[in-house]
């Protein structure tokens, strides 16, 4: 477990970190991508780490990947690029730096060292995990298979490297459909999200059988909540993501991955919306769409929020969290991504 007190004695020693007035108002142009969300007070504390990353990633030669679940300082203050999961991983099987940062959750960083294993890529907290990475081993794959002979297996990329060697194909939230319904098979193992399965189930022709995984985030929400909220709050559109139940997506006006979700509300500007799914969503497009209201809960991923300014300096100025993946794994599980990304490029998606 990462010390904080250790990461803050080696930061100070070394780059000035008091809050700074003068400093955050020379970089106002940053700001201004997020001074709906961040108060100034915040915002004269963020701004010197903004500064020390962004100069210390030109030294190091990195790129920062930012999942759309970021906080606003690290998805507009440090990312080089932000996306959904599909996006990063496409991203990262094509990134010049030597070096990658990826503000994001564990699986994330293993996928991009999978793609690129030349590359060093450094996680800023090597606990901020997955529920569902965490739901499911390699073994549990060879259960499924047992259980389906000659079924192909589809997982999530939300899963570990071994999960991914021990599949035939990867899926994110935003190709699932599509790799489901390309699978030369009427049964199709889907690992390790039972919800996702099931909304893909209904979109599909196949018969799709699952492993009982989830969030923990988006199965917190219920069809009733929804309800209760529309009653509440006429008018507001209800945007899910599939990881929520399927009564869930089915009360809602739309379901898609976080990219889909952000296109969604960019190109439809409701007046109000509700975001389903994690908190941050909100907060990084709030700028961009001063005429869309955003309410309802805030729901937050415990793995995602722990990542944070301070850790990604520090890994990046130690160079300590290097994400290392066995290489016959990471050989087999690169054939899964590889060949989720080449048929999501061949469907246009
Ligand atoms: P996306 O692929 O939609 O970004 O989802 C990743 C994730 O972890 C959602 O909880
Ligand atoms: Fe995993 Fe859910 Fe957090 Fe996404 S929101 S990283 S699926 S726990």
């Amino acid at each position: 477990m990462l010390d904080i007190t250790h990461v803050r004695s080696v930061l100070t020693d070394v780059y000035d970190l008091a809050p700074s007035a003068t400093l955050a108002a020379e970089m106002q142009d940053i700001y201004a991508r997020m001074d709906r969300v961040i108060s100034p007070p915040d915002w004269a504390v963020y701004a010197p780490y903004v500064r020390a990353i962004n100069a210390l990633k030109k030294e190091r030669n990195a790129v920062i990947l930012g999942h759309n679940y970021m906080t606003p300082e690290i998805f507009h203050g440090v990312s080089d690029f932000v996306g959904d999961s599909l996006q990063l991983a496409m991203k990262a099987s094509d990134v010049k730096e030597d070096v990658i940062v990826q503000a994001g959750v564990h699986f994330m960083a293993e996928t991009s060292k999978i793609l690129s294993p030349q590359k060093t890529v450094l996680m800023p907290d090597m606990a901020a995990g997955c529920s569902l990475a965490e739901s499911i081993t390699a073994d549990g794959v060879e259960e499924m298979r047992a259980k389906y002979p000659g079924a192909p297996v589809v997982s999530y990329v939300n899963t570990t490297a071994e999960v991914k060697a021990a599949s035939d194909i990867c899926c994110t939230s935003s190709n699932a459909v599509q790799i489901v319904n390309a699978m030369d098979s009427d049964t199709v193992i889907m690992t390790p999200d039972q919800y996702l399965a099931q909304n893909v189930a209904n979109e599909s022709h196949k018969n799709v059988v699952y492993w009982p995984g989830s969030c923990i985030v988006h199965e917190q929400y219920t069809a009733k909540d929804l309800r209760d909220f529309r009653e509440w709050n006429p008018g507001t559109q209800l945007i899910a993501h599939p990881e929520c139940t399927p009564d869930v997506v089915a009360e809602a006006d739309f379901s898609g991955s976080t990219s889909g979700i952000l296109k969604y509300v960019h190109d439809k500007k409701p007046e109000r919306a509700m975001l389903i799914t994690e908190c941050s969503m909100a907060s990084n497009i709030a700028d961009e769409l001063p005429e869309v209201e955003f309410v309802g809960p805030c729901n937050m991923c415990p793995y995602m929020k722990k990542i944070t300014l301070e850790k990604i300096l520090y890994v990046l100025h130690t160079m300590e969290g290097q994400v290392e993946v066995d290489e016959d794994v990471a050989d087999k599980a690169r054939k899964s991504v590889q060949a989720m990304i080449d048929l999501s490029r061949k469907l246009g998606l």
